[in-house]
């Protein structure tokens, strides 16, 4: 079974946009809930821009499904998550300023800090998933990291995915395995959407949960919350 995390980010920035509690982003979360998803992810920048650091301990309090928090572990983002103990801390090296996340890890070269972080995390009771492009290496080195799985970054995949989408997931099926054969659970994230999710899941020999925001908010702008999340269901 593939489960679903709704990122709600981009609910966030709407909310941020006017000021004051408008979408209100706890009970959009409780609503996805409601509707079926297994979990809601956000993802606090250092400028807060969408989610805020405040948010963490907001939704945990009142979640009954898995918290996932990403983010790029600076002392402000670990002393957050730390002290709210989500479900799941999804590693993820962008830079302060970046739009959108836009490239894995290289945790080949930043072993020893990954290693740390990961202890300090785990040691809190939670799982640590460190994002990554589909290559082999980096899968290995998450797994000498010690992180309990690895959240595939999928936005290569998404490009390709018209021109030639068995070439395009031919990278991710390859990482699936290998991942799974070192131990590893496996995640992903990034552009996935109505056309392109079912094959991904459907081509993944392992594929525990992805992680959805912008497409699956843009649906929901023509097909409501409700129908939206079903219709992602419906390609796991
Ligand atoms: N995974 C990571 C690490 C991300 O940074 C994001 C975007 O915040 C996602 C998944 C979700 O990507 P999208 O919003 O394109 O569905």
């Amino acid at each position: 079974m593939t489960v679903l995390s709704v990122n709600i980010n981009k609910i966030a920035l709407i909310r941020n946009s006017r000021g004051a509690n408008n979408p209100n982003i706890l009970s959009i979360a409780k609503d996805c809930e409601r509707f079926g998803a297994h979990g809601i992810t956000i993802h606090p920048r250092p400028d807060q821009r969408h989610a805020r650091y405040q948010d963490v301990f907001e939704l945990k309090q009142i979640l009954s499904t898995e918290l996932n928090i990403e983010g790029y572990p600076d002392a402000r983002f670990l002393d957050v998550v730390c002290k709210a103990k989500p479900s799941q801390v999804t590693l993820v090296p962008d830079a302060p300023d970046a739009l959108t996340s836009n490239s894995g890890w290289n945790t080949q070269t930043h072993q020893s800090m990954l290693t740390e972080i990961t202890q300090q995390l785990q040691s809190h009771g939670i799982r640590v998933s460190i994002f990554v492009n589909p290559e082999e290496l980096f899968i290995e080195y998450a797994a000498k990291i010690g992180c309990n799985r690895i959240e595939l970054y999928t936005e290569p995949y998404a490009a390709q995915y018209f021109t030639n989408r068995d070439k395009a997931v031919e990278p991710y099926v390859r990482s699936s395995a290998y991942a799974h054969e070192l131990g590893l659970e496996v995640n992903a994230g990034h552009d996935l959407n109505l056309d392109n999710l079912a094959f991904f899941k459907h081509s993944l020999p392992v594929l525990h949960e992805v992680s959805i925001g912008h497409a699956l908010v843009c649906d929901a702008l023509y097909m409501g919350l409700e129908k939206t999340i079903e219709a992602y269901l419906q390609c796991l």
